[in-house]
């Protein structure tokens, strides 16, 4: 029992800890270092007898009272309350938060947004390379950090929807005529594309297994050739010793008739000589 409550409170607390992980993960807005970003925070009526509050990570960077800005700089401020950020820095990421309040004190609108911080995207390098033993050609896109980047790939100018990885296999029984292959690496908030590549593999090589084929064939038809050989000079050298040994007989039986009418006469000679 202690066992499955343990068990449960272990799925349970790495479930939580997923949560708050896909929590930190989720960005309402995504900027590259350099850029302007407003954050999209809108009050139509603002009026000067409001208090608009900004914080980013809970540190309070613009503060306006009685139309009075005294944390932050008033021109980043629009008349309905949003906040251009000017020259984003990693250390810009963070959660961002407007708290605008009634006269009375109480609340009138708030915004929370979580901003990340990315790199933008390199050029990425497209290289091939010819695999006449798959009959392919296989194309990587390299990049030389890729972080969560996605991929895309385009064949004579048009889009591989389906395809969204770094490497790319197409056969070349496919690659007929000539065909342009270009990458693009992507994030939120870049895109770059490589430099158009031509593979230039020869016509495709007939299949290996034809080559494969071609020489078991000629082994097999080496092998039975041998072997038809082999049996011809058996069947050669049986019919010899089979003439030799047939012959042998004969005379043999020949031999034996002649000294059996030989000894058939001799008795009778034998006799006469009693
Ligand atoms: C704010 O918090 C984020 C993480 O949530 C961090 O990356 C960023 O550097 C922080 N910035 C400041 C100025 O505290
Ligand atoms: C505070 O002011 C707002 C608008 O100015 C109003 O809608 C709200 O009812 C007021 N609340 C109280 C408690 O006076």
């Amino acid at each position: 029992m202690a066992r499955f409550a343990a068990t449960l409170g272990v799925i349970i607390l790495s479930g939580f800890i997923n949560l708050t992980a896909a929590n930190k993960d989720t960005c309402d807005l995504h900027a590259v270092v350099g850029q302007s970003l407003t954050l999209p925070f809108v009050y139509e009526e603002l009026a000067n007898s409001h208090v608009l509050r900004w914080t980013h990570n809970s540190t309070i960077i613009l503060y306006r009272q009685q139309g009075k800005v005294s944390v932050g700089k008033p021109e980043d401020l629009s008349a309905t309350g949003s906040l251009v950020l000017k020259n984003l820095q990693f250390s810009s990421a963070g959660e961002y938060q407007a708290k605008l309040l009634n006269p009375n004190g109480t609340l009138a609108k708030s915004w929370t947004g979580r901003l990340c911080m990315m790199d933008k995207v390199s050029k990425p390098q497209l290289a091939y390379i010819c695999d006449p033993k798959s009959g392919a050609v296989n194309l990587n896109c390299h990049v030389a950090n890729p972080q969560s980047w996605m991929f895309s790939w385009m064949l004579n100018e048009k889009t591989l929807t389906s395809e969204t990885r770094p490497t790319l296999s197409i056969s070349l029984a496919q690659l007929k005529g000539e065909m342009s292959f270009t990458c693009s690496v992507a994030n939120k908030v870049s895109k770059e594309k490589s430099d158009t590549v031509r593979p230039n593999c020869k016509s495709p090589p007939p299949p290996p297994t034809i080559c494969f084929k071609s020489k078991t064939v000629v082994a097999v038809l080496a092998g039975g050739a041998g072997l038809i050989l082999l049996l011809l000079i058996i069947i050669i050298v049986l019919c010899i010793c089979h003439i030799r040994i047939k012959t042998q007989m004969r005379r043999r039986d020949e031999g034996e008739m002649r000294m059996h009418s030989l000894n058939k006469r001799v008795p009778d000679s034998i006799k006469a000589l009693y």
